[in-house]
């Protein structure tokens, strides 16, 4: 099979996805990876990755973006991430005490992130995330959480999960307590407080989005509010860790947060996550507390050493190379391209690329400006085709000049084809299959009738679609 695009089958993919959705609710373990978002007939089952490629099970190669949910920054199998764990591993990866390694993760983290006194390492960004939801509300004695309605996932925890369509098992009581706030707007969080006084743990959010940045003042601001009131602020580093920066969001933007979780680029891909924060919220759950103590982050797994070596070795990268700044170079000369692509078919107010050039998404209207799942699976279908794979722009450090000119140009016959259906107003006779769909969304398949219940308190602006 090609790498560059061409005649492609996934004859083979097809039949394992088929396999996959009779073994694994979902047929896939991440909901962001399911055959739903992508084109009919067109999700590939992945059999390996090498830099910016990956290989299909019918042998198709691709330009890959997204880049495992973003948590690849480096490339594929980055052979001294890879020769780290080999060697971690081939030491034995658990044991009944601490290991070396977990000493030097934390050593080398607190460097990294100097607004952080102490760390504690896991294999999930949602557990580091739900464990400062919980330290918050130990160390205020307080009930609420405040999240930011404005970004689309913050944790697999039903305090947040309660806050999305997907809430199905989840009691009312507990999604009782989980309220929203806007990003970039002080007035709806004072207006929180004020609602709920003295009541609200802390205030969940990330610094930034690829699509969202924040206003000169507003994280400031908002330290400044949550100092004042007495509740706890949490930054989900999760994706803007060592992608936007690496000491993260807070470090580029200068507001230090009370605790903040990390997790993707920390491992490259292998598994490891990080709850990081002021010492005397930490300590709560540890042994230097005269406190009722906090369960904090205490399982089986957490210590196991790959993910910690993997770590490291991602730490030396980024001090050896500037991954952000190459990401941030690359991901600026595809936008380039894609965007000048557009405009030459005279498209670009349905089709653009945005978004910080580390993490780019791209915006798919129809022929009337509307956000559109037809448009964007059109586009998903030629892409694949010819040999790019992606539900965003996500790059990572490994992708070459090659690789970027490939996509532009794929990108430009892609939107030929997205330009005649705009001309005829409708993607029939193009697009061979149904549309995708959100990826958190409250039925499988679509329903005639709307459930009313399917009203949220929280009222997302994005979903977790676009930002995958
Ligand atoms: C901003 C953000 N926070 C938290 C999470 C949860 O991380 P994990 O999937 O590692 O549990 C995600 C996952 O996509 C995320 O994007």
């Amino acid at each position: 099979m090609t790498r560059a695009g061409g005649d492609r089958t996934f004859a083979r993919s097809t039949a394992m996805q088929d396999r996959l959705h009779e073994l694994v609710p979902g047929g896939a373990h991440t909901y962001a990876r399911g055959s739903d978002q992508y084109p009919e007939g067109m999700a590939p089952v992945i059999a390996r990755g090498e830099g910016a490629h990956v290989q299909d099970v019918d042998g198709n190669w691709y330009v890959e973006y997204g880049m495992g949910l973003r948590s690849v920054t480096l490339g594929h199998a980055y052979p001294p991430v890879v020769e780290a764990v080999v060697e971690a591993a081939r030491a034995g990866v658990n044991f009944s005490r601490p290991s070396v390694w977990e000493l030097r993760a934390a050593e080398e983290f607190l460097e990294q992130v100097p607004g952080a006194d102490m760390v504690k390492f896991a294999k999930n960004g949602s557990d580091a995330t739900t464990a400062a939801v919980k330290v918050a509300r130990t160390a205020t004695g307080r009930d609420l959480v405040a999240v930011c309605s404005s970004h689309p996932f913050f944790s697999t925890g039903d305090w947040f999960i309660g806050t999305t369509e997907m809430d199905a098992g989840i009691p009312a009581s507990e999604r009782a307590l989980t309220v929203g706030f806007d990003f970039n707007d002080l007035g709806s969080v004072e207006a929180l407080f004020d609602r709920h006084p003295g009541r609200i743990a802390c205030l969940v959010l990330e610094a930034a989005t690829g699509t969202l940045a924040p206003e000169p003042g507003f994280l400031a601001g908002l330290r400044r509010l949550v100092d004042r009131d007495g509740s706890v602020l949490v930054f989900d580093e999760i994706i803007t860790g060592m992608r936007w920066a690496r000491g993260g969001a807070q470090g580029l933007y200068g507001v230090t947060p009370d605790l903040s979780s990390w997790g993707k680029a920390l491992g490259n891909g292998f598994a490891v996550s990080a709850l990081a924060g002021k010492r005397e919220l930490m300590e709560l759950g540890g042994l230097r507390t005269e406190a009722a103590r906090t369960f904090l982050l205490s399982t089986t797994n957490g210590p196991e050493t790959t993910g910690l070596a993997a770590y490291l070795a991602v730490a030396e990268a980024y001090r050896q190379l500037d991954v952000v700044a190459v990401m941030e170079e690359q991901g600026r000369k595809l936008a380039d391209g894609a965007n000048a692509a557009a405009a030459a078919l005279g498209i670009a107010d349905h089709f653009a690329v945005v978004g910080r050039p580390s993490c780019e998404v791209f915006v798919t209207r129809d022929h009337l400006g509307r956000p559109s799942q037809e448009f964007r699976t059109l586009f998903l279908q030629e892409m694949l085709e010819r040999g790019v794979l992606g539900q965003s722009f996500v790059i990572s450090a490994a992708h070459t000049d090659d690789d970027v000119e490939r996509t532009v140009e794929a990108v430009g016959e892609a939107l030929m084809v997205y330009a005649k259906a705009l001309g005829a107003g409708s993607c029939t006779g193009l697009l061979r299959g149904r549309p995708v769909a959100p990826a958190l969304r409250r039925f499988a398949a679509p329903r005639r009738i709307p459930d009313p219940s399917a009203l949220q308190p929280v009222e997302r602006t994005t979903s977790l679609q676009e930002e995958a």
